[in-house]
């Protein structure tokens, strides 16, 4: 890879996106994503957007039905699982569907959960999926940046459309410090090829926060109701809570 230019989001292709596996070197590469995500805390920041919805009243829900969540490119699931471990201790009742377009994803994240647990794993592209009983929550973690800018900006507006109480976005600062690092750091921990490769092309093809207030203007969004917010190490998060 060459000198890469920081100030821009970059176009390289991600091997996860263009490179045919089978089921189980797809798995594996997932099953190290899952560790990246604990070793990085990347699961963190929605938590704390969850919590904050909660805060803002959540249990004014109608009792008789659940709180729907999905999660656009679900990938492995450790994100809905640790969701479903965080409204059991709250005593919250959660619907919670991961969606992935590609079936492996599907097919790894359900070998792992646990029967009886409300979370479903579809096989969709997230724009054409209708759940039956709507959404009221949207999540997305290491998502956007696989998308050109277009289609983040109609990501934006088909989540302000589609969420009844908000959304959330957890991805990537693109910046040299994690690329160099993460890209020293894969190769030591030996983690799957994709892995190697797409983590820092990831970060390269992220995003920076001006990047998010441009996008949420060009979505039509009022930059008021969306807070984008830098966590460490690296992440940017872009959340709206509908709830007042
Ligand atoms: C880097 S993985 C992230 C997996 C997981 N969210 C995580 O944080 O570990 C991105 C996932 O998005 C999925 N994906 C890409 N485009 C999609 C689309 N239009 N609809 C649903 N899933 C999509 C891919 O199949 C892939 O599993």
């Amino acid at each position: 890879m060459g000198a890469l230019d920081f100030s821009r989001r970059s176009t390289l292709d991600e091997l996860m996106d263009t490179q045919p596996v089978d089921f189980e070197d797809f798995r594996a590469c997932l099953v190290d994503l899952a560790q990246v995500n604990r070793l990085t805390l990347a699961h963190r920041p929605t938590f704390a957007f969850l919590e904050r919805l909660v805060a803002r009243g959540l249990r004014g829900l109608p009792k008789d039905r659940p709180l729907e969540v999905i999660d656009v490119g679900s990938g492995y699931g450790d994100m809905l699982r640790g969701i479903d471990a965080w409204a059991r201790e709250r005593g919250i009742a959660v619907s919670l569907t991961g969606v992935d377009l590609n079936p492996w994803s599907r097919r790894s994240a359900a070998e792992v959960t646990p029967p009886g647990r409300p979370i479903t794993w579809v096989t969709a592209d997230a724009f054409a999926y209708e759940p039956p009983g709507g959404i009221d929550v949207v999540l997305s973690s290491l998502f956007t940046h696989h998308l050109p800018d277009p289609v983040v900006v109609r990501f934006l507006a088909w989540m302000e459309a589609k969420a009844r109480l908000g959304w959330f976005i957890n991805d990537l600062h693109r910046h040299p410090l994690p690329y160099h690092f993460f890209r020293h750091l894969s190769r030591l921990a030996g983690w799957h090829r994709f892995v190697q490769h797409d983590g820092p092309v990831s970060i390269a093809r992220a995003f920076s926060a001006s990047d998010w207030r441009r996008l949420i203007a060009e979505a039509g969004l009022d930059p008021r109701a969306v807070e984008v917010r830098w966590w460490m190490p690296f992440r940017l998060t872009v959340g709206r809570l509908k709830v007042p």
